[in-house]
């Protein structure tokens, strides 16, 4: 994935926390114990440790990324006796994880992951490590941005049709979801909520996010050429519009050049839809 700047992310937080505590309070509803816990995309450690670690009982917590200067910001920021940052990409085949990864197969009491597996491309195999990892009985739980409908948007601004359909539909995304937790019966899927919610992000965060919304469109492109050379130019106005502009009957073909030229917008509003899962492994 692209690089993200650990102090950028860092101020970007504040929106997050209700549904990190959401998902808290739904985790201890299960009434089971968490002794060994694993932060999946875990970012400056913040939700490890101020989070995780202090609302659910434990005895260790992995915290893993695959950016090494988050995980010397988190080390710095958010270190704990109980907390062990690893460095891994998520995203690679089992054979090619860490030894230190390898070693928790069949170990882990809660896998958890806040806004971090949009990034990862390959669910099936992401669910699989998953059910690696877990213990029987252990729990995942997630929430996961989906990305906006581009292909929809890019059609109605009358541009150049894309030479294929390089973007998923949220329903696309869930479905994948869905199919990825039900294959070989390795889960039980408890739920499966899509969550509209609405975060308030001043100019400065919505400069310094927008980078981190255009990283996550360009897993669907395995080579780097393509995506410069077809969509860089229009996905900035078509991505931002689509955050802040969900249901508009006219979309905005020109919406970030117009955010950036107007200093007077102080604050939007952006729309994400989060898929929030928890499943239990059989
Ligand atoms: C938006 S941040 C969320 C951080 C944290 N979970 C939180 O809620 O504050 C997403 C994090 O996922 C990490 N990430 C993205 N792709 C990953 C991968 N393939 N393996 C491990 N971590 C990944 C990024 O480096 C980033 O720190």
């Amino acid at each position: 994935m692209d690089v993200i700047e650990p102090s950028v992310f860092a101020r970007q937080k504040s929106n997050g926390q209700i549904i990190t505590m959401q998902s808290i309070e739904i985790i201890n509803g299960l009434n089971k114990s968490y002794d060994l816990i694993v932060d999946v995309g875990c970012g400056d450690g913040d939700v490890s440790k101020n989070f995780l670690g202090k609302h659910i009982p434990h005895k260790q917590i992995v915290a893993i990324d695959c950016l090494p200067d988050m995980l010397g910001y988190a080390r710095i920021h958010n270190s704990d006796d109980q907390i062990e940052y690893v460095l891994q990409d998520m995203g690679q085949k089992w054979p090619d994880m860490s030894p230190r990864v390898r070693e928790l197969e069949s170990k882990v009491d809660l896998i958890f992951s806040n806004l971090a597996l949009a990034y990862i491309p390959d669910k099936r195999q992401l669910v699989d490590t998953f059910g690696r990892l877990l213990s029987t009985g252990g729990v995942f739980h997630a929430n996961i941005e989906l990305m906006e409908d581009i292909n929809k948007r890019l059609a109605s601004y009358g541009r150049p049709p894309p030479k294929q359909q390089w973007y998923q539909s949220p329903e696309k995304q869930l479905d994948v979801w869905r199919q990825s937790l039900s294959s070989d019966n390795q889960f039980l899927v408890k739920q499966l909520e899509i969550m509209d919610v609405c975060w308030p992000t001043d100019r400065q965060k919505m400069i310094d996010f927008m980078p981190i919304v255009i990283s996550k469109y360009r897993q669907f492109f395995t080579d780097r050429k393509d995506f410069d050379n077809e969509f860089n130019d229009h996905l900035w106005d078509t991505a931002f519009d689509a955050l802040v502009n969900p249901t508009a009957d006219t979309p905005n073909p020109r919406a970030w050049q117009q955010f950036l030229a107007d200093t007077n917008i102080k604050e939007v509003k952006r729309y994400h839809k989060l898929l929030r899962i928890t499943a239990i492994k059989q």
